[in-house]
């Protein structure tokens, strides 16, 4: 028997679950599900939605789609647009953070305008930071912004040693900075994209095996792993346009738990990165009564499918890892268990509108 160890259930800061206008891809039932088999237990969901969560209305319906669906607890982000600075304050308070798409990815949400930028940073006021895609030189731009109007920024899958070297400098001046990484940034390099095809673009897209290396040479710069689950179907990617993104939400934690049995990583940074950090960043609750087991023995080769999430496949497939979930525990209750995912879609929460959990079977209470 391998040893068994628990650990605070994980927060990914960075997943896409498609609805509305997504649903054959992602739904909320489908990609918490996958949330909870991969540890997951709080996921911050992206806006690039269709239609896009840029205004009131648009919210309200995610918000609503969230809490029939989702069946792990949850905040939901903004997404800026050319137009919509100022957002209200009510609006911000039930953001996740506010998320801007500097550079070119899946879906039409960008600000390229440097009026907007500006309005949107010093605008800003909510529980969580603004949340950015930046790539390259819109990273040392961004931070200048940062400087500029006093915004918090989070910067989202930083990938590249250049990219990582402009925020360990912001950090040093002392600007608010933070940043994540995706684990497939951290497993995989351009060097992967000839055997995954278009199964291995994604935006950022992979970069050199050096830039990997500074990903892990520079971990004491690096806040948190987040997954940017972005799935799209096979037959999408495998299609005259294949869309960027991978699924990932399954895949995280036995990532992280292989480069702890390699020495690349302790299990208290495992947990600073996956769970504390993220939790203090963008301002969330603690989920009680809250962990996962997980198995360090365990031995396993990422299969091509037989996922929770909807999409069914996996840029990881072939890996050989060490150490998989066993259990997953939400506020009280096994939510997952050896393979099969128990919670019920609504039964996760949407940490923003609920101030404090007193557990699974008593109701929270809503400030708005
Ligand atoms: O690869 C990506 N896919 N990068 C993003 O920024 C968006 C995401 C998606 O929504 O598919
Ligand atoms: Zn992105
Ligand atoms: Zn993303």
């Amino acid at each position: 028997m391998s040893p068994v160890v628990r650990l605070p259930g994980l927060v990914d800061v960075h997943v896409h679950l498609r609805e509305p206008g997504g649903e054959h891809k992602e739904t909320f039932a489908t990609g918490t599900a996958a949330a909870l088999a991969g540890g997951v237990t709080l996921v911050l969901a992206m806006p690039n939605t269709s239609p896009p969560i840029v205004d009131e209305r648009a919210f309200m319906e995610a918000t609503r789609r969230a809490q029939a669906g989702a069946r792990c607890d949850y905040a939901l982000f903004l997404g800026a647009t050319h137009t919509n600075a100022p957002l209200s304050p009510s609006l911000q308070r039930r953001a996740a953070g506010l998320k801007i798409y500097v550079n070119e990815t899946f879906g039409p949400l960008r600000v390229t305008s440097l009026p907007a930028l500006i309005a949107h940073m010093r605008q800003w006021r909510g529980p969580g930071p603004v949340a950015v895609h930046a790539e390259g030189l819109m990273v040392p731009a961004i931070v200048a912004l940062a400087a500029m109007t006093g915004a918090r920024v989070h910067f989202c899958h930083i990938s590249r040693a250049a990219e990582l070297a402009v925020i360990r400098a912001a950090k040093e001046q002392g600007l608010p900075v933070t940043c994540e990484v995706t684990p497939h940034h951290l497993w995989l390099t351009e060097q992967d994209v000839p055997r995954l095809g278009s199964f291995g673009q994604m935006r950022p897209p992979l970069a050199t095996p050096a830039d990997r290396d500074a990903l892990w040479a520079n971990l004491d710069v690096i806040d948190c792993v987040a997954t940017d689950h972005a799935p799209h179907t096979r037959e999408e990617k495998a299609g005259p346009a294949p869309p960027p993104g991978v699924p990932g939400l399954e895949t995280m934690l036995p990532l992280l738990l292989t480069a702890v049995h390699e020495g690349r990583l302790t299990m208290e940074r495992l947990v600073a990165l996956t769970h504390t950090c993220p939790m203090a960043i963008f301002n969330l609750p603690p989920q009680p009564d809250t962990w996962v087991d997980v198995d360090l023995g365990a031995e396993w080769v990422v299969p091509e499918q037989g996922w929770h999430t909807r999409v069914d496949w996996s840029p990881f497939a072939g890996l050989h890892l060490r150490g998989r979930v066993v259990r997953t525990q939400l506020r009280g209750d096994v939510v997952y268990e050896s393979g099969r995912v128990i919670a019920s879609p609504g039964s996760g929460r949407d940490v923003r509108t609920t101030t404090h959990f007193t557990g699974s079977r008593q109701k929270g209470v809503t400030d708005v």
